[in-house]
């Protein structure tokens, strides 16, 4: 299938009126999805493992199908160690509370790189402030890449948890995670990989990266808002206590004591999101029917597009490693001396859907010397046209604004 095919499936791109290059905040969801939200709610809502009726144990099956789904979309060992979350910054913050409070201890290392998104790095300062831990960074060099010898640096004895994106938001950087995890387990530190950017775009096997942890948000992979998933290795979600309590995550409650559920609705309190469930099992058939590697492929030829374009603009400046086959579909620019968000307010008022700011990441921007950025995203549906709309944009941008940029 070609990129043109699939946005056929999208109704937002119905007469063509936006370039839409916002995919690392959120994807558009094909009407496969829309659709099997929408069949859900018709034919089969109800809560969960509660009833004993027929509805109840309908929604529980795809409820708990969306689960296996996912287990074998990252290929987990098994369904019980996917746990649905809200987003990647809820699973994340379950490992800071349930994981990193246990089991740290003063003057123990938490490692991180600078390039984390703020979901992957408060929780972790707040964790060593809690703990008496130091929390270090692992620096990017001037394309925004973590060598070798900075990761030999950083991950050392008394290293306990090391934090990773596989993919920078800001600078489309693509982390050899499987390394990483490698050089963490030798020092004796457990790996949560922030996989929010990766997941949608490149294929994860989490058996093969060794993860301990790995986090992402459906709502960035087609699917509906409000539906994330914590992977972790299982001795260590076993190990851990519940992160939030009441409902369905108990097995006997007494006046003054409870035992919990086992995996998964150990960590699944309250009634979930199974309309989410249902959205991202949809999404994943539909990725799956195009297939990772193609979808990889459009990225790719894409990626090089908007990355040789923007090279062209001479009053650009890109960020981010030039070496494309380090670089996801994230571009990471400014024009020079005008403000990102006039930027992106020019670009809106010719259909161009582009993030500005700092993009959650302040610590990295701040490495870089700068305070925010352009960001242009990609995904399957995008097309060259949506580029050169962009490319077009900023030329205008520049015409209105060049008077005033101070030489
Ligand atoms: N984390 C999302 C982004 O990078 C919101 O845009």
């Amino acid at each position: 299938m070609t990129n043109y095919e699939i946005r056929k499936d999208f109704p937002i791109f119905d007469g063509d009126k936006i370039a839409y290059l916002d995919s690392g905040a959120t994807t558009q969801r094909p009407k496969q999805v829309i659709e099997a939200v929408d069949n859900f709610y018709r034919t089969a809502n109800a809560n969960p493992h509660r009833g004993a009726y027929e509805l109840s144990i309908e929604a529980t099956n795809i409820y708990e199908n969306a689960r296996k789904k996912v287990a074998s979309f990252i290929n987990s060992p098994s369904p019980e160690q996917i746990i649905f979350t809200r987003n990647s910054s809820e699973s994340l913050n379950l490992i800071a509370y349930s994981y990193g409070l246990n089991n740290l201890k003063k003057d123990d290392k938490i490692v991180i790189s600078i390039m984390e998104h703020h979901s992957n790095l408060v929780p972790w300062q707040f964790v060593s402030k809690k703990c008496g831990c130091l929390l270090e960074y692992m620096y990017v060099n001037e394309e925004g890449l973590l060598t070798d010898e900075e990761i030999e640096k950083k991950i050392v004895p008394g290293v306990k948890i090391v934090g990773i994106t596989q993919i920078s938001n800001v600078l489309g950087t693509i982390n050899d995670v499987k390394k990483i995890v490698k050089k963490a387990h030798e020092v004796g530190a457990i790996v949560v990989v922030d996989g929010a950017q990766s997941v949608p775009h490149i294929k994860t096997d989490v058996q093969d990266l060794d993860c301990d942890f790995l986090v992402f948000s459906g709502h960035k992979m087609l699917s509906p808002l409000g539906i994330g998933v914590l992977y972790g290795k299982k001795e260590l979600l076993n190990k851990m206590d519940p992160f939030l309590f009441g409902g369905d995550m108990i097995e006997y409650v007494y006046e003054q004591e409870t035992t919990f559920a086992p995996l998964p609705a150990k960590f699944e309190a309250g009634t979930q999101n199974v309309g989410g469930a249902v959205g991202l099992a949809a999404a994943i058939d539909y990725i799956n029917s195009i297939g990772m590697d193609t979808i990889k492929e459009i990225e790719e030829e894409l990626t090089k597009y908007l990355f040789d374009e923007l090279s062209k603009l001479d009053f650009v400046t890109i960020y981010g490693p030039k070496d494309l086959s380090k670089k996801a579909g994230v571009i990471s620019f400014n024009i020079n001396g005008v403000h990102p968000h006039d930027v992106a307010s020019v670009l809106d008022s010719v259909g161009v859907c582009v993030r500005s700011g700092n993009h959650c990441a302040q610590p990295l921007l701040r490495s870089m010397d700068i305070d925010s950025t352009v960001r242009a995203s990609l995904y399957m549906y995008n097309t060259k046209e949506d580029i050169d709309k962009l490319i077009n944009g900023l030329n205008k941008t520049y015409d209105m604004f060049k008077k005033w940029i101070k030489k």
